[in-house]
């Protein structure tokens, strides 16, 4: 309701550029959206995520099962589990629905990104576990940053199941390779060249241009900041390049006759609706992990404007919790850790 379709990923670096030269008028951390009656969150569970293409049938079944669960509490909009009301809950910290201050919460080109979308995939997590009563269960993550998962990974690829979307590019099928830095012009490589390029792309990411804090996670954003002052290193590649190659060419057809805004990956208020952006946002997720691992500055921010920024969500029993990023910044105190994989961009230096 009342969503701007044109906030297109793609045009957002323009649109917003003025907005880079804003002063801070106050210093204060993001408040959560005004809701009564939250809490603290707890941690119990221990998912173990696995990269996705890596997973075997039994775990595709499980997964496929828990989001036909989750889809079927679209019955009740009311229901704060229901697939289309957690693809909402992505869409309302992006396009305008919360105001703090005035203004438009926004939780993309900030430092916010990483601890918004951390928290997102927690309780969409223990939500789809509940689903199928395996409080263990873990989304996988899409490695785009390893050769072998620099395509669709293949279980998203079933017409049909539950972890379909239609309103994908016809060209994302039959393992055509991704360009981790394109923001949607297509330049004529080799599949080799291609994923050997995404290497050094994901080189230049995680350590040439994000040495220190700020760069990685984008730029403060507190009480009184006008919105997206700016995205860190990750947020701009391989991010958002990935949600526009997912999604439909904008100003193509949908189905139902509609023009393309690059629905569903590739727009801010649609990407919750396919699946494969939880995949996709679990591996966001492994790289500030990783780059912590890196070495040198490279540690999560000390700002209390940043630590104390809250955000609100429900769980898998309806209840709203209150969160803060300073709870988030350790995923083993969350109860999770990502199962090993060979990070080969360490070695592309260009
Ligand atoms: Cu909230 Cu990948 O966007």
């Amino acid at each position: 309701e009342g969503v701007d379709r044109r906030n297109v990923l793609l045009g957002l670096g323009g649109l917003y550029g003025a907005a880079n030269l804003a002063p801070l008028a106050t210093a204060a951390p993001i408040p959560a959206p005004d809701l009564k009656s939250c809490s603290r969150a707890t941690i119990t569970n221990a998912p173990y995520p696995s990269p996705a293409h890596a997973v075997d049938e039994e775990y595709i079944a499980k997964y496929n099962l828990a989001t036909s669960r989750m889809r079927e509490l679209d019955k009740d909009p009311k229901d704060p589990r229901g697939f289309k009301q957690q693809a909402n809950v992505h869409c309302a910290y992006c396009n305008g629905a919360y105001k703090i201050d005035g203004k438009e919460l926004q939780v993309h080109e900030s430092w916010l990104f990483f601890p918004f979308h951390r928290w997102y995939l927690y309780f969409y997590e223990r939500i789809l576990g509940s689903l199928i009563d395996d409080p263990t269960f873990a989304l996988p993550y899409w490695n785009w940053d390893n050769p072998k998962g620099m395509r669709l990974p293949p279980m998203f690829d079933v017409p049909g199941s539950s972890i379909y979307d239609a309103r994908r590019n016809p060209h994302v099928r039959c393992g055509t390779i991704i360009d981790l830095g394109s923001y949607g012009n297509e330049t004529k490589t080799t599949e080799l060249q291609t994923m050997t390029n995404n290497l050094t792309h994901m080189y230049r990411q995680m350590i040439t241009n994000a040495p220190c804090p700020l760069l990685f996670f984008g730029k403060p954003y507190r009480l009184g900041t006008a919105p997206k002052p700016g995205a860190g290193t990750i947020e701009n590649i391989p991010h958002t390049p990935v949600h526009i190659w997912t999604g439909t060419v904008l100003g193509s057809k949908l189905e139902n006759g509609d023009t393309s805004f690059g629905e569903n990956m590739g727009n801010f208020y649609s990407a919750g609706l396919d699946p494969v952006f939880y995949c996709h946002h679990g591996n966001v997720d492994r790289m500030w992990n990783e780059w912590k691992q890196i070495g040198g500055k490279r540690r999560d921010l000390t700002d209390k404007d940043w630590l104390n920024s809250e955000f609100f969500f429900y769980d898998e029993n309806r209840n709203p919790w209150r969160v803060r990023v300073r709870d988030c910044l350790d995923s083993k105190k969350m109860g999770y850790d990502y199962a090993p994989m060979p990070t080969p961009w360490r070695n592309y230096k260009p």
